[in-house]
This record gives structure tokens, C-alpha cells and sequence, in this order.
């Protein structure tokens, strides 16, 4: 059966066909990063115009891709939240029309469900339960996942997402917007020892993260450094958010008494906390598991595979959609 996944939660229309015998057949994905960065943040509805305007043109890319027509589909799954109203309603619109039009069933998607499951899409697939850390733009959460649609939250940031901490500091490092993966690379020139950043949380004896104090003191150090070491700055940052994410890792495998651990989410394409876990995991003796690198951030395959996971196969689509910005994923039920 082949699904089209529509991802159209934030900044990114993402696009994909799923075919649950023969896997991920082609994605695409259009980020609006460019025309978001001199607002310095996602303008909503700048972002909802954008994805109209990609949604068909992208369809047709990865229909050619897979040298497939809208009549060889099977279903179509969209993201239904949580995320930017109108962002989402674009996706969950184009996705019910085209189902409904097609005579096929449409599934509404949780984007985080979707974020947890890529790593599935890779090889090798971690087996259930594990342990899974979404770290993403807007999430921290640790979950124990026992099943697709059983996630059991064990802790979660009180403040800032490790993504938003990149971000934010990225600015204040003059790095633009979205600064994640700009703040990565000048961290990896820059000496991590120079400057020592708290660790927020790093012995709060439970699984709950907070990084809004980070950004802060990288703003002190900002203002008392009369020669600006950004690249040693941004190794300083970047240790103490790996340090804490390793550490709250480690801690719940061990609470869990689980040996798998699975990180989703943009900051899971991060390079030095990958290359941390992989080193604890080998001293260890637990195995850690990544989604591909490019579906790390919002892509459509992510959609196509949870959508495959939860299609409801006698339900053809009636046109009619709802989108929910707000959603909690311990809310979602097991399949
Ligand atoms: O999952 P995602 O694409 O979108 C959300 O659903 O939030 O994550 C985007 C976040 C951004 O904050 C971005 O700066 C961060 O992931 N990010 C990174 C890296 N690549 C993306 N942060 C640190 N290092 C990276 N290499
Ligand atoms: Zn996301």
C-alpha cells in the first residue's frame, strides 16, 4: 500500500511516498527558512501562504521520483498537530480534498509521533520498548515508548526546547535564524573548555530539563568579554546542552532498566551529540538509534510512515478535516 504524506506544521512543506512493502519510494522537502530569517522567527502567516504555494508543485517532484500517478496511491496522511494553525490547515485542507477526490482514506498524523517513529525508517530498526528523546524546535521530552501509540512522558523541559536554546543563542551570536545547525559548526572550530557554562538541571534527580539560563549566560559572557571568542562561546554552549541531554539519557535507560535509545527531533541531527551518545553507548553497552540524517527535521516521510502505522482502512476520506495546534502525544492511543 502506498501512502503521500503531507507535512505542513511550521516552517517546512514536506512531501513523501510511503510504500509499506518497499519503504520510503522518494520525500521533498521546501524549507521557508529563507524568507522567515530578516523577521528573525516564523511568521505564521507568511509560512500558511508559502505552503500553498508548494504543496502541488512538491506532489508532482516525488510523484516523478517514484515515476508514480495520484492513481496509484492507497491513502494520504497529513499532519493534524500540533503546530501553527493555519500552517497546518493547509496541509490537512490539501491532503482531505485530494483523498476525498481520489475516493481514498485521509489520516490525520501527531507531528512528534511522527518525529519519534522516523528512526524506524532507518536501518537497523530498534526493536520496542526504548527509550526515545525528542529534541527538537519547540520539544525536549524523554518518553518510554512501548508500542506505536503507547508513550509513557518521563520528563520534559520546563522552559526553552534544546532546539529554541540553539536558536536563541545562535542570535545573540549573530548567527541568523534558524541558528541550530550554523551554531553546530562554529562549535566544532571552538575550544569547549575555555568558557564553562551551567548545566541546568544536569542533578535535579528527576528526567525534567531547563535551558533558558544558558542563553543567559551566554549573553553575560557576551557583555564581559572584551574580544568576542564566538566559536569558543558556541563549543561552551554546545557542551553543556550535549553534557545534560547525554546525562538525562543515561538516567532514564537506567531507571527504565531498557537498552535502547532512540533521539528524534532537528537536534538529533547535531553532530557532537551524536558523537556523544555514541561513546557512552559503546562504553556502556546500550544501543542508540537515529533517524536517516535529512529526516531529522520536519520532512512528509515521517508523516507517511506514522500514517501507514495508524490508517484506518475502511474509511475513505468525506472531505471533512479538523487540525489541532494543541495536542499532547500521551493523549494518542495504541494502534
Ligand atoms: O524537528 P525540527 O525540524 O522542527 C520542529 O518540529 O521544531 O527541529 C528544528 C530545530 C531548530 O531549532 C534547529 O535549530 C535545530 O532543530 N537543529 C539543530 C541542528 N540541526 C537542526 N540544532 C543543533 N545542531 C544541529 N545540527
Ligand atoms: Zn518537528
Amino acid at each position: 500500500m502506498i501512502l503521500l504524506g503531507v507535512e505542513s506544521s511550521c516552517d517546512e512543506t514536506g512531501l513523501a511516498l510511503f510504500d509499506t512493502e518497499r519503504g520510503l519510494l522518494a520525500h521533498a522537502v521546501h524549507s521557508q527558512v529563507a524568507m522567515h530569517a530578516e523577521y528573525g522567527g516564523v511568521v505564521p502567516e507568511l509560512a500558511s501562504r508559502d505552503h500553498i504555494r508548494r504543496v502541488i508543485p512538491l506532489t508532482r517532484r516525488v510523484l516523478g521520483e517514484a515515476g508514480l500517478e495520484l492513481a496509484d496511491l492507497d491513502a494520504v496522511a497529513y499532519t493534524q498537530g500540533p503546530g501553527l494553525a493555519g500552517a497546518l490547515l493547509v496541509g490537512a485542507a490539501y491532503a482531505c480534498a485530494l483523498a476525498a477526490a481520489l475516493g481514498l482514506p485521509a489520516v490525520g498524523v501527531h507531528h512528534l509521533e511522527g518525529h519519534l517513529l522516523s528512526p524506524l525508517l532507518a536501518e537497523p530498526r530498534p526493536d520496542f520498548p526504548f527509550i526515545a528523546l525528542l529534541v527538537s524546535g519547540g520539544h525536549t521530552q524523554l518518553m518510554r515508548v512501548e508500542a506505536v501509540g503507547r508513550y509513557e512522558l518521563l520528563g520534559e523541559t520546563v522552559d526553552d526546547a534544546a532546539g529554541e536554546a540553539f536558536d536563541k543563542t545562535a542570535q545573540l551570536l549573530g548567527l541568523g535564524y534558524p541558528g541550530g545547525p550554523a551554531l553546530s559548526k562554529l562549535a566544532d572550530t571552538g575550544d569547549p573548555r575555555r568558557f564553562k557554562l551551567p548545566r541546568p538541571m544536569l542533578h535535579s534527580g528527576d528526567l525534567d530539563f531547563s535551558f533558558s539560563g544558558l542563553k543567559t549566560a551566554v549573553l553575560t559572557l557576551l557583555r564581559k568579554e572584551a574580544e568576542i571568542a564566538r566559536a569558543d562561546i558556541a563549543a561552551g554552549f554546545q557542551a553543556a546542552v550535549v553534557d545534560v541531554l547525554a546525562a538525562k539519557c543515561l538516567a532514564a535507560l537506567q531507571q527504565s532498566g531498557l537498552h535502547r535509545l532512540v533521539i528524534a527531533g532537528g537536534v538529533g541531527a547535531n553532530r557532537a551529540l551524536r558523537q556523544r551518545l555514541n561513546d557512552e553507548a559503546a562504553r556502556r553497552g546500550f544501543a542508540v538509534y537515529y533517524p536517516p540524517l535529512e529526516l531529522c527535521t520536519d520532512n512528509g516521510a515521517m508523516i507517511a510512515y506514522a500514517g501507514a502505522l495508524r490508517l484506518n482502512h475502511d474509511a475513505p476520506s468525506d472531505g471533512r478535516f479538523g487540525v489541532r495546534p494543541r495536542w499532547e502525544l500521551s493523549s494518542l492511543e495504541a494502534t
